[in-house]
């Protein structure tokens, strides 16, 4: 049986006041694990802040390059790990819209994570686009590849991969329980064409407009094993609604 895990993703959102209200009112819920990733200038304060809460820390983001040195503005994985992380989200839609991040620059920055004992939660979604010429498939499976290319299957033992369709985020635009069941249980086949064993405890998240009225009926889908939650996560309320509901579905 997989733990469905929820993870929080705060995008570039909060001060530290807002921050220190936020963390205040998250606490670990039973029969789920549970994290959040707040932007890397908060990431000390969320760690030190939540101590002994029993909630992972992530980052967003995780520099190409490995060793210190002249790369002006980045943060590395070993950094990261440094700082207390236990996760990073690589290849948000956002990152891959907004910077421009390939395929092979996500599998670089997944690698990076791994190796420095980092959990990378990797992100695949199409966008509507995608969906309506009907390629969601082709798309998932060619950001799955890269990087099953670089880091292997066996590699998802210790990763996450959460599907988030691009049009259901931020847009209050869900995914049926259906729509998102069909693009995990593909996900999991194309895993288990490698490697049934790993395929099978893989946790395959959702995200995307997740929040408390629709994460029970998603979560309960065979192959959805949690959220990553974007707008509700910045509410504790919510969020640990959400978590709730996980829990429920465990
Ligand atoms: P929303 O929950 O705000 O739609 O964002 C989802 C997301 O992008 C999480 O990474």
């Amino acid at each position: 049986m997989r733990r469905p895990i929820v993870v929080g993703n705060w995008k570039m959102n909060g001060r530290r006041a807002s921050v220190d209200h936020l963390i205040a009112g998250l606490r670990a819920v039973g029969g789920v694990d549970v994290a959040v990733c707040p932007p890397a200038i908060f990431i000390r304060q969320v760690v030190e802040g939540l101590g002994g809460k029993g909630i992972g820390v992530g980052a967003q983001d995780v520099s190409l390059y490995e060793q210190d040195g002249a790369y002006t503005g980045e943060v590395s994985a070993s950094m990261l790990s440094d700082a207390g992380c236990s996760y990073v989200i690589v290849g948000h839609s956002e990152r891959r819209a907004l910077c421009g991040e390939t395929d092979e620059d996500v599998a670089r920055k997944f690698a990076n994570a791994l190796r420095a004992g980092l959990c990378p939660i990797l992100c695949v979604g199409e966008t509507l686009e995608e969906r309506e010429q009907g390629v969601t498939e082709s798309v998932v499976a060619r950001q799955l590849d890269a990087v099953l290319g670089v880091s292997g299957v066996a590699a998802f033992e210790r990763a996450l991969i959460a599907y988030e369709p691009v049009w259901a985020i931020g847009t209050g635009r869900t995914a049926t329980p259906e729509q998102a069941q069909q693009v995990h249980a593909f996900i999991r086949a194309r895993l288990a064409a490698h490697d049934a064993g790993v395929a099978s405890r893989a946790r395959i998240q959702y995200g995307g407009s997740m929040k408390p009225e629709n994460a029970a009926e998603l979560m309960a889908m065979p192959d959805i094993d949690g959220g990553l939650i974007g707008g509700a996560s910045l509410k504790a309320e919510d969020f640990m609604a959400i978590c709730a509901a996980a829990g429920g579905a465990a």
